[in-house]
């Protein structure tokens, strides 16, 4: 017998024994022993992304601003069988984004995961139109707290010899959309703080990422998908004819956060279901 008809044979009688198993123990245990800091997953694409990492094993740990939403977010993640604690966080307060770490620390013991998800919007129209404070608020939440947690962060994942950050960005950091301008650029600062953070953290075994997502039927952009006539629009810009759903964002933040990326670093992944996005 040759080597590739025993190779073949050995692989068939593998199959037979159980087909599925490798499978399932790499997606259901890839981040085994992992401990995840989402912001913002209360709802939304932070939920989906907290749901994902921990269905690969990690204990996540969930935040936004109201209790309420972290209680049921929690008692759903639970009843999922995620490894999950919860606390609120505003992440443009300073004192809750140390509490949040703090928190992690004392009930998880450590960082290796940060996914860095909140973003607000508090302003439509045109971008000659904004103030001073729609921009201290935007850039506020959207990219300083995102970079000030990952600072929090960093010596943490160093005690652990390395970790993953992630950013979530918008198809807007690419191509600014209509009515908003000031956010898009904030989702645009996000492409580059991706790329000034990777050289810097590689020596610290920290990879950091950064997705793109396109248009995701969440709350956040409940004002576009309800609306016919946007969708209509949109829909001439996208390859697969559909909205995207918040768990085909997270199932790539998962891989992105696991060892089957391990020489991904500085990149920003776009998910927008073949909308064109690129600067
Ligand atoms: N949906 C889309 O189409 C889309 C497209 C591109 C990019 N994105 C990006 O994806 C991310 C998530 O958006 P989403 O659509 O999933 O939003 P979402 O469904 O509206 O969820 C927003 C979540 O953020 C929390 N939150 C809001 N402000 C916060 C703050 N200052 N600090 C902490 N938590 C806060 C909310 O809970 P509380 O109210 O309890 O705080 C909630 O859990 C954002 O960065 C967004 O820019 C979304």
């Amino acid at each position: 017998m040759n080597v590739t008809v025993m190779l073949r044979s050995v692989f068939r009688r593998l199959l037979k024994t159980n087909p599925v198993a490798g499978q399932r123990s790499m997606s259901q245990s890839s981040l085994a022993g992992k401990v995840a800091i989402v912001t913002a997953s209360t709802d939304g694409i932070g939920l989906a992304t907290a749901e994902a990492l921990g269905k690969r094993g990690a204990h996540v740990v969930i935040s936004s601003r109201r209790q309420a939403n972290v209680d049921k977010a929690v008692a759903l993640l639970q009843s999922r069988s995620v490894q999950v604690t919860g606390t609120t966080c505003n992440v443009g307060i300073g004192e809750d984004r140390e509490k949040l770490v703090k928190m992690t620390l004392d009930k998880c013991g450590a960082i290796d995961i940060l996914v860095s998800n909140a973003a607000v919007n508090p302003f439509f129209g045109n971008i000659m139109d904004s103030t001073e404070d729609v921009w201290d608020k935007i850039l506020s939440v959207n990219v300083k707290s995102a970079f000030l947690l990952t600072k929090l962060v960093v010596p943490h994942m160093e005690k652990r010899g390395g970790g993953n950050v992630v950013f979530v960005s918008s198809v807007a950091g690419y191509q600014p959309m209509h009515a908003l301008g000031p956010y898009s650029v904030s989702k645009t600062a996000l492409l580059g703080l991706t790329r000034a953070l990777a050289p810097e953290l590689a020596h610290s075994n920290i990879r950091v990422n950064c997705v793109a997502p396109g248009i995701i039927k969440t709350r956040l952009s409940a004002a576009l998908w309800q609306n016919e006539a946007i969708m209509d629009e949109f829909k001439k810009q996208l390859s697969i004819k559909r909205i995207g759903e918040p768990k085909e964002i997270g199932g790539v933040i998962a891989f992105l956060c696991s060892e089957e990326a391990s020489y991904i670093t500085g990149e920003t992944i776009t998910v927008t279901g073949g909308m064109s996005s690129r600067l």
